[in-house]
């Protein structure tokens, strides 16, 4: 895709000036965030717009938190938590200990998620389970850490968690303030950490590996150097949950047994090079 040199401007200087890396996304997807926060600003060209950049540090971390967009739910496809549930309780039999990395996990109803069914299945031992739970996003982090939800117009947060029979073991829901807060002993499974899928540092030791709708953003260069990275972050055998608009990259298919392709839940290969199954590198 040609890319309009005002607009190429504009995102290097955010790569250069706000290490975002704008380069590893998909160029449609950086000019719609971009446009949107121009529309807010009322800029009329991306020239006026970096000006403003320039001008004021405040739009700057108003677009890097534009840029890494973190729309998420509670039990997001609930079809495909089905199907969760089914990977943990089996992971439950055979397994004394159950490391889960919830990747780009937004602001933390995607790990919240994993633990509640955890607790609510009587076929998953949830003392078993660690959930490491990471972000690019420090503000989508610190909402994560603080474990409270407030519902909007457009949100019904009731109707996710709607999921179990019955949420309130594990939320307390205030009608008032129109909050719902998740109880510590759901959040005790949980460790949350800054982390760059693109740039950051190798994980290994995940017997289920979560990372959905992060692909829709991404170049696909680097789509396919994630999907690598996130292979070998997995036991052998290992589960890994991609978003169910997403796929695998051609390339990679061979790494990758489809334990079910509608759901995009798929198994790392027993003999795939470089495997570490000693323990997770997380706490
Ligand atoms: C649409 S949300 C998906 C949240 C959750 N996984 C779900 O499906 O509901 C995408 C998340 O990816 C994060 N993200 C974007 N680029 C990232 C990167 N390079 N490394 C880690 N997370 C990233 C964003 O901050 C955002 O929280």
């Amino acid at each position: 895709m040609s890319i309009d040199p005002a607009l190429a401007a504009l995102l290097e200087y955010v790569e250069a000036e706000l290490g975002f890396v704008t380069s590893h996304y998909n160029t449609s997807y950086l000019d719609r965030r971009v446009s949107s926060r121009m529309r807010r600003t009322g800029c009329d060209t991306y020239e006026e717009y970096l000006e403003l950049l320039q001008a004021d540090p405040e739009e700057g971390t108003a677009l890097l938190e534009s840029l890494s967009i973190n729309v998420t739910g509670f039990f997001r496809n609930p079809d495909v938590w089905a199907g969760i549930r089914d990977v943990l309780a089996t992971l439950s039999e055979t397994n004394e200990t159950i490391h889960v990395w919830s990747a780009a996990c937004a602001d933390g109803r995607e790990p919240y998620s994993l633990s509640m069914l955890a607790h609510d299945d009587d076929a998953i031992d949830e003392s078993a389970i660690h959930i490491l739970a990471t972000d690019i996003s420090e503000p989508a982090l610190e909402t994560a850490r603080e474990r409270t939800y407030t519902e909007s117009r457009t949100v019904d947060l009731g109707d996710q968690l709607d999921f179990l029979e019955s949420y309130e073991e594990y939320v307390d829901h205030d009608p008032e303030t129109r909050t719902y807060r998740v109880a510590r002993s759901v959040a005790n499974l949980v460790t949350f950490e800054r982390h760059d899928l693109i740039s950051g540092e190798l994980k290994s030791g995940f017997d289920l590996v979560i990372c959905r709708n992060l692909f829709i953003y991404i170049d696909n260069e680097y789509k396919q150097s994630i999907l690598e990275t996130l292979g070998r972050s997995l036991r052998p055998n290992g589960y890994l949950v991609i978003g169910k608009a997403e796929t695998i990259p051609p390339k990679l298919k061979s790494a990758f047994e489809v334990e079910d392709g509608r759901l995009r839940i798929y198994r790392r290969g027993a003999d795939s090079g470089n495997q570490e199954v000693e323990s997770p590198s997380h706490k």
